[in-house]
């Protein structure tokens, strides 16, 4: 039986380039980049069987940026959240935030909390956006966040104490490199795999559907047999 997608997890590498290639600033691919976001979402959110699209936007590791980079992205994911609202309500997507985002500004924290708060009520597609986000600070956040003095964690504990609760079935990254950036490490332990060159603002949902055409026929055996 062909695979089922339910969660899809993308690294949407490839902005800076795309610019750079054109001659102009890294930002106007992250702004070109942002404008993808909304197709990909759309497309999923169509998609009978997707439930949750978590995209990486900002990793842990991408403070050490130049300042004006990391300035310029949080003032488009400020405006970009602003200006989704309406999309997420008309699509009925439920916007949710994973990473660490008390290292925002305040402004930005209430944006993202407002967002999430205003769209609590959606039952279509979760888009999570990973804001802050790293693998490895989501898993030290999540076992402190464990309190069990009676007895040993388990693996379940584990799961519903991160961010991130629901296992990938399809792992994307664009952008041409083949690595994972601290991204998902605990959700993707059996998460298929797939790289395209595909730089992040030249993605289409045509890629997308392709993509998932050749992950139906990959057979999953999750260590065993078939
Ligand atoms: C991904 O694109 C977006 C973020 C990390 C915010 P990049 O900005 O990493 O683009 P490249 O990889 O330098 O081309
Ligand atoms: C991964 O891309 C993070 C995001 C897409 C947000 P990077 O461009 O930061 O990753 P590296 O540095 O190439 O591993
Ligand atoms: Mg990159």
């Amino acid at each position: 039986m062909a695979n089922k997608v339910n969660h899809i997890a993308i690294v949407m590498d490839g902005n800076g380039r795309w610019a750079q290639n054109r001659g102009r600033q890294r930002i106007a691919g992250h702004e070109r980049g942002a404008e993808i976001v909304r197709d990909i979402t759309t497309f999923c959110s169509d998609h009978k069987e997707i439930k949750q699209l978590t995209l990486y936007a900002f990793s842990t590791e991408n403070w050490k940026r130049p300042a004006l980079e990391v300035e310029f992205l949080m003032k488009l994911l400020g405006k970009y959240l602003k200006k989704e609202l309406p999309f997420y309500l008309n699509n009925n997507v439920k916007f949710k935030a994973i990473g660490d985002i008390s290292k925002f500004s305040r402004k930005l924290q209430k944006i993202i909390t407002a967002t999430e708060e205003q769209t609590k009520k959606c039952t279509g597609l979760t888009q999570s956006l990973a804001l802050n986000y790293g693998a490895r600070n989501e898993l030290v956040r999540a076992v402190n966040r464990i309190d069990k003095p009676c007895c040993e964690v388990t693996e379940n504990d584990i799961a519903s104490a991160l961010d991130c609760k629901k296992d990938v079935d399809l792992f994307i990254r664009t952008g041409g490199d083949h690595r994972l950036s601290n991204y998902l490490l605990w959700q993707s332990a059996y998460a298929e795999l797939f790289f395209t060159d595909t730089l992040w603002p030249d993605f289409t949902s045509v890629e997308l559907e392709s993509i998932i055409s050749d992950f139906r026929t990959i057979e999953r055996r999750f260590g065993g047999i078939k």
